[in-house]
């Protein structure tokens, strides 16, 4: 039996994904979509990517760019740290590295919002880089295939696995233009890489695995030992906290008001409806602003899920007859509600506002 990186590159030939819009693109290209694909998946990143690539078509477009639009780019793919960082990256890559994506594995590193996996996954796909990753799929791959017990958030198991993500690539490598011989291809390592998240993302799913197609399977510990179910180790529960807000949709005609949220913390710099424990916050605030205190209307309570918390969303609107001056401050803005859609907001504020844009009679 040849071994694992053989077999993996061997299927990945024919059973990987080859027409992935960022594959064989440069190192911002991949850097970019590696950032995306942090937390959420490729069909959803796929949009996401290639209207911000338009934007934004090199490193120096998106440090030039505010962070606003850069935002507005992020709006509704979740964990904006995400994309500060990426912002904050591409400054100190044009200040650093005179616009030129670093080379060497340390520097890409040190980049903001760039950990060990994404480095490099990085030095592999865009430099050919003889590099272990080890992001949330390949985990799973691993923790399965050695047989890892325990929750890969732990210290020890989490050593354990990228263990064997460096002794399990085997296959040598030499770097884009590098010397070597040998039959293997400069580009074997990306090839290797792409097929370890291929693998997770298609063959060794979380439920439901179809280990009757998986290249490695003969020498998995999981199938051997009958533990595919039960690995990789779950987190342990932990009852997620669940808080309660009151989302204030205070409307004049078509306008609505918006609040920007500090840069830090929860949907940090992103355009917010004011936000209150409950509704007597609300209405205290009200006062406060010298605003007339309405009965205000009460939409559907929804939830919207943290990974630490739930957060059950009630909307309130309130329509004003004319708008009061003193909440017009630095950092709110009424904006016309179809306006308000595209700039750079949350999902749970977009989904308040599509409805009440539809209910306003718009498209
Ligand atoms: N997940 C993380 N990086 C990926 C990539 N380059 N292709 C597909 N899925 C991924």
């Amino acid at each position: 039996m040849s071994d694992f990186s053989s077999r993996l590159i061997r299927w990945q030939r024919t059973h990987g994904r080859h027409d992935l819009p960022w594959q064989g693109a440069d190192a911002y290209r991949v850097w970019l979509s590696e950032i995306m694909l942090q937390q959420t998946q490729v069909a959803t990143v796929i949009p996401y990517y290639l209207r911000f690539i338009a934007a934004f078509p090199t490193i120096a477009a998106l440090a030039a760019a505010s962070e606003e639009q850069v935002l507005t780019h992020w709006s509704g793919l979740g964990y904006y740290a995400r994309g500060r960082n990426l912002h904050r990256a591409a400054q100190i890559i044009v200040e650093i590295h005179r616009g030129e994506f670093p080379r060497k594995y340390e520097q890409i590193a040190e980049l903001p919002g760039i950990g060990r996996s994404t480095a490099a996954a990085i030095c592999a796909l865009a430099w050919h880089e003889r590099r272990a990753i080890l992001d949330g799929n390949v985990r799973r791959v691993l923790a399965r295939y050695r047989g890892i017990e325990g929750w890969a958030g732990e210290k020890k198991v989490e050593e354990q696995l990228w263990e064997q993500a460096e002794a399990l690539l085997t296959l040598p490598c030499r770097g884009r233009g590098g010397e070597g011989a040998g039959s293997l291809k400069s580009n074997d390592i990306a090839t290797y890489t792409q097929a370890l998240m291929d693998l997770g993302a298609t063959v060794c799913t979380r439920s439901r695995p179809r280990c009757a197609v998986c290249p490695v399977q003969a020498d998995c510990v999981a199938m051997q030992t009958d533990r595919i179910a039960e690995l990789p180790t779950p987190r342990p529960k932990k009852a997620v906290p669940e808080r309660h807000a009151t989302f204030l949709l205070l409307t004049h005609g078509n306008d609505i008001l918006l609040e920007k949220r500090p840069g830090s913390g929860i949907w940090g710099g992103l355009w917010c409806l004011p936000q209150f424990e409950d509704e007597i916050a609300a209405r205290d605030w009200f006062l406060r602003n010298g605003m007339e205190a309405r009965d205000g209307e009460r939409l559907a309570t929804f939830t919207h899920t943290f990974t630490h918390f739930k957060l059950h969303i009630t909307p309130l609107k309130v329509e004003l007859a004319r708008k009061p001056l003193r909440v017009e401050q630095v950092g709110s803005v009424w904006l016309e509600v179809g306006e308000a859609l595209g700039a750079a907001i949350p999902t749970p504020v977009r989904s308040v506002l599509l409805q009440l844009h539809r209910r306003m009679g718009g498209a």
